[in-house]
């Protein structure tokens, strides 16, 4: 099988989507091949052995590696400049893997405490029940990161932009205080997307992605991502993924990987759309707050300047009178659905603490910025001017 080289650092973004990680059977197809099997069969006894000690290039079973989702994996990591990738099941079993293969039992991890609701659950809940301690902070604020650090910090997780408030963290900020502590920093990075901020130019030591939004982008299949350096990737997590299984199956690396051939085009769309949209919300008295990452007015655009290269697909925006004007104003729309999904080519809005942030109590929900009035909103597709039309008439009901 031949493996396309073109993941030349040198070739423009757009140009690495298309074709970075190509495996061409001898076949000689256009369109990268759908691989769906389990497994492999060996030539010999002897290749068979060589293959599990690693000796024999080659595939085993799909829950080490497939052709298909190798292709994925070798085309993001050429798209954002990462030595290597590894897929997984979902979003979540990405977050997880980066975590879990950092840390052991008696160690320290810090988070910043505006997160997505099962990423938090990680930090909060589940790393210390085997023994792993954790601390949340105001993400913004760097004294925090370095007062919370302890001799035992291992990794420091963020979000920026936050789900669902769109609060923005200096990652390169973050990273130096990491650093320092002996730590590796972790980006989801899921809000900002892969094309608008490149967490490892700004020092993460990894990035996480739910490939389930932007990337598959048309609401299809469930994935994840985790790339960094060869040694975290090909060391602790690929053990991690290979020995517990959450493994991403080679039909949902397919349909991604050819997902990855219009992301730039998609994102871009949505981004202009999410532009105008934000930039009509804000010019509603029915609306206290509006946040949008391409707003001049955004509380962080200073670091957003430096750190983004484009506002991301994302609106979150506060509806006066709680969470019965929100539920009123949400029943009323047509054309933009309710859905908790976000990063489709269809609009979808949601009502965060009813549902992504529902099992946190007012108080924590208050600290996350998350009030009982908020909504988010993802852009999708379709033409700006019918996004407004269909907010313009919930907001009059
Ligand atoms: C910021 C963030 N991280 C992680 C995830 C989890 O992704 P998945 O649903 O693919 O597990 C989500 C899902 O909404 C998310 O918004």
């Amino acid at each position: 099988m031949a493996n396309e080289a073109t993941s030349a650092a040198a070739l423009h973004p757009e140009t690495r989507l298309v074709h970075a990680g190509t495996l061409r059977s001898q076949f000689g197809e256009t369109s990268e091949a759908l691989f769906l099997t389990q497994g492999h069969v060996y030539d010999s006894a002897e290749q068979c052995e060589a293959r599990f000690l690693n000796k024999d290039p080659g595939f085993q079973y799909a829950r080490f590696s497939n052709p298909s989702v190798t292709m994925l994996e070798q085309r993001m990591a050429a798209f954002e400049g990462a030595e290597a990738c590894r897929a997984t099941a979902t979003g979540m079993a990405a977050v997880t893997a980066a975590l879990s293969s950092l840390v052991r039992a008696g160690d320290h991890v810090v988070a910043a405490r505006a997160l997505f609701g099962s990423c938090r659950y990680i930090v909060e809940d589940h790393l210390p029940r085997y023994g792993v301690q954790s601390t949340l902070v105001d993400g913004t604020d760097l004294a925090a990161w370095r007062a919370a650090v302890r001799p035992n910090t291992k990794a420091f997780f963020l979000e920026s932009p936050a789900n669902p408030t769109l609060e923005v963290i200096d990652i390169t900020a973050v990273a130096a205080i990491a650093r320092e502590a002996g730590a590796k920093l972790i980006v989801d990075n899921v809000f900002a997307t892969p094309l608008f901020q490149r967490p490892l130019e700004l020092g993460a030591d990894l990035v996480a992605y739910s490939a389930t939004k932007h990337i598959d982008g048309q609401g299809r299949c469930l994935g994840g991502l985790v790339l960094g350096s060869k040694e975290l990737i090909e060391g602790d997590i690929q053990t991690f993924l290979r020995q517990t299984g959450p493994a991403m199956s080679p039909f949902n690396a397919w349909v991604m990987l050819k997902a990855l051939e219009t992301l730039p085009l998609r994102v871009r769309r949505q981004a202009v759309s999410a532009t105008v949209v934000a930039k009509w919300l804000k010019g509603r008295k029915e609306l206290p707050h509006v946040a949008f990452i391409g707003d001049p007015d955004h509380p962080q655009a200073e670091i957003i300047a430096r750190q983004m290269s484009g506002p991301s697909t994302l609106i979150a925006f506060e509806v006066a009178g709680g969470k019965d004007a929100a539920f009123r104003f949400l029943n009323k729309l047509r054309l933009i659905r309710i859905s908790n999904n976000l990063g489709d080519a269809k609009s979808l809005i949601v009502h965060p603490a009813t549902t992504t942030h529902q099992r946190f109590t007012p108080e924590v929900r208050a600290s996350m910025g998350v009030s009982d009035g908020l909504i988010r909103l993802s852009i999708g597709l379709e033409h700006a001017d019918d996004l407004i039309a269909d907010l313009q008439q919930a907001l009059a009901a």
